[in-house]
């Protein structure tokens, strides 16, 4: 049952996918001199945000990033501090900037837990929790957290967890809705996660690569 349903989400997400909007590929020299502004929050290298709430872009994949930036710019998805960082932006330097963060490398962080925590939630990310109809991550965001590069599923792994908190909560109260094209995917998933489970799972995610 759940994994019809898991079938049935990705069968939407690839429709959504290949009717999206083309866009111009990216020029990864053209992004680097663009990306000084971005340096300030989000690290020289891309992957040493000055907090770790503000998101590690290095190593992301490009199609995600592209969206994510295009609905920055548009108001779609919100986030105070990316508000006018992107004005003025032509949809090719968009798709530089995401050329160039996608072509630096991620980087490897440590999972801030211990053990029986770190288990608990491996279990949720490779199985899904059944009783409470949530997918299991890794279907959609790849074992090892580096999610899925031609379909646009982000890298999950490495990620801060503080910016994984941030963004759960969010998809949970309704705040971000990017994953409207895909059918509202991780609103439906991270509506059934606890505080706890979701900060278990941040943790886990920060030392998954
Ligand atoms: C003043 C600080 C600041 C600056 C400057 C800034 N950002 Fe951000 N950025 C943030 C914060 C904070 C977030 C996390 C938003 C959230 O919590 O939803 C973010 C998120 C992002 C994300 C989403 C990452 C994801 O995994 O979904 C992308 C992409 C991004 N920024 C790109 C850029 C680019 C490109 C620039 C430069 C043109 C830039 N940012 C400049 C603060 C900043
Ligand atoms: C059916 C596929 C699917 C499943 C299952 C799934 N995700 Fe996602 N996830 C996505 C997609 C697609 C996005 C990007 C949506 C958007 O654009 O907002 C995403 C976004 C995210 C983000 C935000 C990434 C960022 O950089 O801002 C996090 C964190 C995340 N997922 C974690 C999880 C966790 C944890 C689970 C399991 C409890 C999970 N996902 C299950 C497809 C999935």
């Amino acid at each position: 049952m759940q994994m019809r349903w898991l079938l049935a989400v990705m069968l939407c997400a690839g429709t959504a996918i290949l009717s999206g909007t083309a866009s111009a590929a990216g020029d990864p020299d053209a992004g680097k001199s663009q990306s000084v502004v971005c340096a300030a929050c989000h690290g020289q290298d891309g992957a040493s945000p000055i907090d770790p709430s503000y998101a590690m872009l290095a190593g992301q994949n490009e199609k995600y990033l592209m969206r994510q930036l295009q609905m920055f710019q548009s108001g779609e998805r919100y986030a105070q501090l990316m508000v006018g960082q992107l004005n003025g932006k032509s949809e090719q330097d968009l798709a530089d900037l995401a050329a160039y963060y996608a072509s630096l490398p991620a980087k490897v962080s440590q999972a801030d837990s211990d053990d029986e925590t770190l288990a608990r939630a491996e279990a949720i990310y490779r199985g899904g929790i059944l009783g409470k109809k949530v997918a299991a991550c890794s279907g959609c965001h790849a074992p090892g957290g580096g999610g899925n590069a031609p379909a646009g599923f982000p890298r999950v792994g490495g990620q801060s967890a503080a910016y994984t908190i941030n963004q759960l909560t969010a998809y949970r109260e309704g705040q971000r809705k990017t994953d409207e094209i895909y059918g509202a995917m991780m609103r439906g998933v991270a509506s059934r996660l606890t505080d706890t489970e979701i900060a278990e799972l941040a943790a886990y995610l920060q030392g998954l690569y």
